[in-house]
């Protein structure tokens, strides 16, 4: 359909075109029953618009949207494509259907109470969990029926001015408490062969598995038929590959209905599983990255395998989950100090198509958010960020007292770029935290750069050597309209007398910097 939101691919790069123009999602999540009251949501539109926001991530509910089988109610949702045209704004929705953090707690009513047609997940002990499991025939249809409809209804209201940009399927998918569902439907299935596109999937991909995917088939002789056990080994882990297939093969039927309605990017979320723990001690089998394959396999339909981020490792999981076939869109993070620092690296170093803070309505003091800042640069940046892709030169940094320091090779030069504090000129220097700092770096030519962010310093060095390199001049300014506007000529002080870039801490800025060498 004319213009509607997309994914584009070039070079191994990926962005979200809207409109056939490349945008950036500057998001925040809302908290999850924020958007069951519209009278709620008056007072959310002004914060988000207070903090910069293009996007608004919100869940839409199963068990309000047809709370009757067959009967939908769109009040909510229509609720929130008016409000956020009326704050421009785009929306990311969650479809909160099947599953939720494992659990089936958005189910309507009618589902829940009728055990029979919807079968639970059991333990090993047998007992009935509440989360319906996805070997259920009647429960994939029944969720394919209400989220086509979803997609019918978005398709009517919104193909002509595209406010919807994105779909996530379900929510945090992964079996609890126990790494497999043993109901009899699961059982029958797992003593079947494994499925031969899971196989051919292995085959094909031999040289990119993940290691733990490739070492358990490996170890097992590499098999390419038999059942689960035979192929990878009785073990939790394999309990985990076997519910990934079929968790993945379910969202995957349930976004590909809803694509052939209304074909708009569409996404998975994960719950990350913490260090050390085993199959079941965590939402298992959900989108992680020690079972991506299996996923990739089981749901091509599915554009984006996303993390969400209640866990400290930023770098380490952004790695994981950025790959040719997956680019990063970031949904959840928790709505704490240092996102407006990591805002610039993912979208600078992981060319993010999004960042979204979770709860992102419980701030008290949108204006003073460190966020909104973040967000209100790299507005100004997005078409230069684009641009900046496409040439290759586009990079970012996340910095912390443990992790001061980080060096970019772009154009003729080599770029250090250090946290302000490592200067020792504020007395923040000394305390035992440092706040954390990033920052964007868009390389315009050979010589010449924008440097965005916060609390970041920048030396140069030529690749060249035996060269020096010198600071021709610095300007501080705004794009305005994607003009760029030069106001403040960045010399003195402010360049340490020709000798560095800076944006101090609590500061947020643009720097465009020409540079020459000497010898
Ligand atoms: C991750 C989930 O995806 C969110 O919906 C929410 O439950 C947060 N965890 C925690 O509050």
């Amino acid at each position: 359909m004319q213009g509607s939101p997309r994914l584009f691919s070039n070079n191994g790069h990926t962005v979200l075109l809207v409109d056939n123009k490349p945008f950036i999602i500057l998001g925040g999540e809302l908290g999850n029953s924020s958007a069951s009251s519209t009278k709620y949501m008056v007072t959310v539109w002004p914060k988000l618009k207070k903090m910069n926001l293009n996007t608004l991530v919100a869940p839409v509910y199963w068990e309000l949207m047809e709370p009757q089988e067959g009967k939908f109610n769109f009040t909510l949702l229509d609720d929130l494509i008016v409000n956020a045209r009326k704050n421009q704004m785009k929306l990311v929705l969650l479809w909160f259907g099947t599953w939720k953090n494992s659990m089936s707690c958005y189910t309507p009513a009618w589902i829940k109470t009728d055990e029979t047609r919807f079968p639970r997940a059991r333990n090993q002990a047998r007992e009935a969990q509440e989360i319906i499991t996805p070997f259920s025939a009647n429960a994939l249809m029944a969720d394919e029926k209400a989220f086509s409809t979803l997609m019918q209804h978005i398709k009517q209201t919104d193909s002509n001015q595209h406010t919807v940009l994105m779909i996530q399927v379900e929510n945090e998918i992964g079996m609890l408490p126990e790494a497999r569902d043993h109901c009899e439907l699961a059982n029958e299935a797992f003593s079947k062969p494994v499925p031969t596109k899971l196989i051919a999937y292995l085959n094909a991909h031999q040289n990119t598995l993940a290691p733990e995917i490739k070492k358990r088939w490996q170890d097992n002789g590499l098999k390419t038929s038999g059942t689960w056990n035979d192929v990878f080994g009785k073990s939790l882990a394999t309990d985990e590959l076997f519910m990934a297939w079929y968790f993945g093969v379910y969202a995957n039927t349930v976004a590909k209905t809803g694509k052939a309605i209304y074909n708009i990017p569409m996404y998975v979320n994960a719950a990350l599983n913490s260090p050390g723990k085993k199959p079941g001690e965590y939402p298992s089998a959900g989108p992680l990255p020690h079972v991506i394959d299996v996923w990739k396999a089981a749901a091509p339909d599915i554009n984006m395998l996303s993390p969400d981020f209640y866990n400290p490792d930023f770098k380490y999981w952004n790695d994981l989950y950025t790959r040719a076939d997956n680019p990063l869109f970031i949904p959840e993070h928790r709505f704490e100090a240092g996102v407006d620092a990591k805002a610039f690296y993912a979208i600078g170093h992981y060319q993010a198509l999004g960042f979204s803070p979770f709860s992102i309505e419980s701030t008290k003091k949108p204006e003073e958010e460190p966020l909104g800042k973040s967000y209100a640069i790299i507005g100004q940046l997005a078409d230069e960020i684009y641009k900046a892709k496409e040439r290759g030169s586009l990079d970012g940094v996340l910095l912390s007292k443990a992790a001061d320091s980080a060096q970019i090779k772009m154009g003729d030069y080599i770029l250090t770029i250090t946290h302000e504090l490592t200067l020792g000129w504020s007395p923040m220097a000394k305390n035992a935290e440092w706040p954390l700092s990033g920052g964007i770096i868009i390389g315009l030519s050979d010589n010449e750069f924008y440097v965005a962010g916060t609390g970041i310093v920048v030396t140069f060095k030529p690749k060249t050597e035996g060269q020096r390199a010198g600071i021709l001049s610095i300007d501080e300014g705004n794009f305005i309209n994607g003009k760029w506007q030069p106001q403040m000529r960045m010399n003195g002080d402010q360049d340490h007398q020709g000798r560095h870039l800076r944006i101090p801490v609590g500061e947020y800025g643009i720097q465009r910097i020409k540079l020459y060498s000497y010898k």
